[in-house]
């Protein structure tokens, strides 16, 4: 009894194993790429016009299709399935049959480029879930979605000749990339602010370099700076970078961005026609460098996640009180203890030069009138007297100890080394447009002497540990 149920156990168990070894063997020996080039081939033979042209259908080898590329020692294979994209026959057909559109591959000869140049993919393997490099296969580069290809096109052509030839979106992605700021927290090759990483190669980074967990849809590079583009504190909870590019403005920076790439093309894959240096006016160094935190200059923001006021630096009457020789030092030595970076040669990066057409942009409203004076030396300061005032007047806003945050920040290096009699005058009269009140006859109504011993106050900031 016993026996016979082991016998019929073995027995089914062996039919089952038959059946997986059968549809195995069936499936390596008619692969997908065997099967959409057998589809190709009676296409082409059922629809022959005349004998020639069936006969050269019907002498048409099945088999793996393989494009080399020496000088790049890449195998591209992608031809295997898609073997009509040169064929104008296929223009109608469904994928992966299709002829290729426009004349990508009359500009770019598939002997020469093959396909992962400018689609990415894994050009040596045989199926489709791992040729298109989908989610779990392990492959860094899937097939780039065809929103952001044109970002392959600036690995080997310049952006005044993409401009106008084919490559649109990556030209303004770049030209979007220079006005909005993006180098103010961020370095590429050597020059950009610091509060973020620099930019160099984070095209070509591995799949698992980002923090895909809030990812929405594929986990590709792709996706993930798309998506943080869109909102960066989706993707990076704690991220000090703001949202503040519409869907297409992000749609075209995803496309420049992917163009930073480690990779080097030989040159002979190379065509550059025109390089147009970026303009490198106080105007453009404005825009590249500050206006993603100062924006227009004109207004005094507080910055819910950098936690602090980005001044107006634009304001008349900060211009009024504040000389070029201050402005330049400010922006060499940058404000220690703050996200506002130094952005002098050796730190961010900026030139002298550089730095006097940025100072030229910001001061061209300087008001004509010249400030009141004030002589702080005149008086005799009473430090004590200055930190009472200080802590009533002041610490709600700069801090109890200059920290800063609805007001500056008083205790970094540069502020401690300011003239007194900018600390002074800023003092008496204000920021007319920003939280910051005239204490003077104009405001508050200290007298000179009360604004003096403030002033010797603030500096002894630095002195105080936070
Ligand atoms: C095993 C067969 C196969 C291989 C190998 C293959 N593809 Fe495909 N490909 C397909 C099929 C089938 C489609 C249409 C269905 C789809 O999009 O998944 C397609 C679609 C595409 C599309 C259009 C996708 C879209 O979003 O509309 C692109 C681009 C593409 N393939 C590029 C490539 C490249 C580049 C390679 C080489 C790395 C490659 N393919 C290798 C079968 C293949
Ligand atoms: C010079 C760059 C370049 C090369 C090389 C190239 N492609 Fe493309 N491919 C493109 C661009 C750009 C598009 C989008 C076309 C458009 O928007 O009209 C595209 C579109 C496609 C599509 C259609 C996707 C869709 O749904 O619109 C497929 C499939 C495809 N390519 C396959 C291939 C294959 C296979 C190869 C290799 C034989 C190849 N491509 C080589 C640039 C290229
Ligand atoms: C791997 C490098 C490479 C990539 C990627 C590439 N190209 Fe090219 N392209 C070339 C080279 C090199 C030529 C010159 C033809 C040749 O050498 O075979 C060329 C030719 C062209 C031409 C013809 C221009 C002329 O004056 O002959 C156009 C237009 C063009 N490419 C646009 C594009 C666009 C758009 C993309 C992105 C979708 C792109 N290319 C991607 C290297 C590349
Ligand atoms: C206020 C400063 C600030 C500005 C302006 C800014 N970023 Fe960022 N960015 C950051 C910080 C901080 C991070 C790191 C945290 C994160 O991943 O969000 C970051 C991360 C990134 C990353 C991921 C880098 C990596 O290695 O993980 C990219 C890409 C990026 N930013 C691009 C841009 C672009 C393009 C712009 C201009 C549109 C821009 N950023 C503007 C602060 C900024
Ligand atoms: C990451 C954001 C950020 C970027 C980018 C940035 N700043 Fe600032 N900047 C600040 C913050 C925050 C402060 C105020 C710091 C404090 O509390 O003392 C500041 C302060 C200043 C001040 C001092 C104003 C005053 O009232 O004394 C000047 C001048 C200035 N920035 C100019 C620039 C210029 C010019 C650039 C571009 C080259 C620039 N900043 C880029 C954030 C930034
Ligand atoms: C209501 C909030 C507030 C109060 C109270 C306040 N400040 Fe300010 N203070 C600010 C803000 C905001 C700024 C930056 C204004 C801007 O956007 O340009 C500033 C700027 C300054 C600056 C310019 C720093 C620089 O580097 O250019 C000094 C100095 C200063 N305050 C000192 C004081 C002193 C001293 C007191 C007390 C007598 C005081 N403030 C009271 C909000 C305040």
């Amino acid at each position: 009894m016993q026996s016979r149920f082991y016998l019929s156990l073995l027995l089914i168990s062996s039919l089952v194993l038959l059946t997986f070894v059968a549809i195995a063997t069936y499936s390596a020996l008619t692969p997908e790429w065997k099967q959409y080039q057998t589809e190709y081939k009676d296409f082409l033979i059922k629809n022959a016009k005349d004998e020639a042209t069936r006969e050269r259908a019907e002498k048409i080898d099945i088999g793996i299709q393989q494009i080399y590329l020496t000088s790049m020692k890449k195998a591209d294979r992608c031809t295997s399935c898609h073997r009509g994209v040169e064929n104008p026959l296929m223009a109608n057909a469904e994928q992966p049959h299709r002829q290729h559109s426009g004349n990508y591959l009359e500009n770019h000869p598939v002997a020469k480029f093959g396909c992962t140049i400018c689609h990415r993919g894994q050009g040596q393997a045989m199926n489709l879930r791992e040729a298109h490099g989908e989610e779990h296969t392990h492959w860094d580069f899937p097939i780039m979605p065809i929103k952001y290809i044109q970002s392959s096109c600036a690995l080997c052509h310049d952006f005044e000749m993409l401009k106008h030839e084919g490559g649109g979106h990556v030209a303004k992605g770049e030209e979007f990339f220079r006005g909005k700021g993006c180098r103010g927290c961020h370095k590429l090759n050597g020059v950009g602010g610091d509060l973020g990483k620099a930019l160099d190669g984070i095209g070509s980074r591995a799949r698992a370099y980002f923090p895909m967990k809030h990812v929405v849809g594929d986990r590709t590079i792709y996706n993930w700076v798309k998506q943080h583009f869109d909102d960066p504190r989706q993707i990076v909870p704690e991220s000090e970078m703001r949202a503040f590019l519409t869907g297409e403005e992000s749609d075209l920076l995803t496309t420049y961005v992917l163009t930073f790439t480690s990779e080097q093309m030989p040159r002979n894959y190379m065509l550059i026609k025109n390089i147009v240096m970026p303009r490198t006016d106080g105007e453009s160094l404005y825009k590249m460098y500050c206006i993603a935190c100062h924006s227009d200059g004109k207004a005094s923001i507080y910055d819910e996640i950098l936690k602090r006021t980005i001044p107006a630096i634009m304001n008349p009457s900060f211009l009024k009180a504040i000389d070029d020789n201050y402005l330049k030092k400010i922006l060499k030595e940058g404000r220690q203890g703050t996200q506002m970076t130094a952005w002098k040669v050796d730190a961010a990066g900026l030139t002298e030069q550089e730095i006097d057409r940025i100072i030229e942009y910001i001061a061209k409203d300087r008001p004509a009138a010249k400030t009141e004076p004030f002589d702080v030396a005149k008086f005799k300061a009473d430090v004590k007297r200055g930190e009472e005032l200080f802590n009533i007047r002041c610490a709600l806003c700069h801090g109890k100890k200059g920290e800063g945050d609805l007001g500056l920040n008083l205790k970094n290096p540069v502020v401690q080394a300011a003239d007194p009699a900018f600390l002074a005058v800023t003092v008496r009269d204000g920021r007319a447009g920003t939280p910051m009140p005239p204490f003077g006859k104009d405001g508050v109504g200290l007298i000179e002497q009360d604004i003096a011993d403030i002033v010797s106050y603030v500096k002894t900031l630095s002195q105080k540990k936070l």
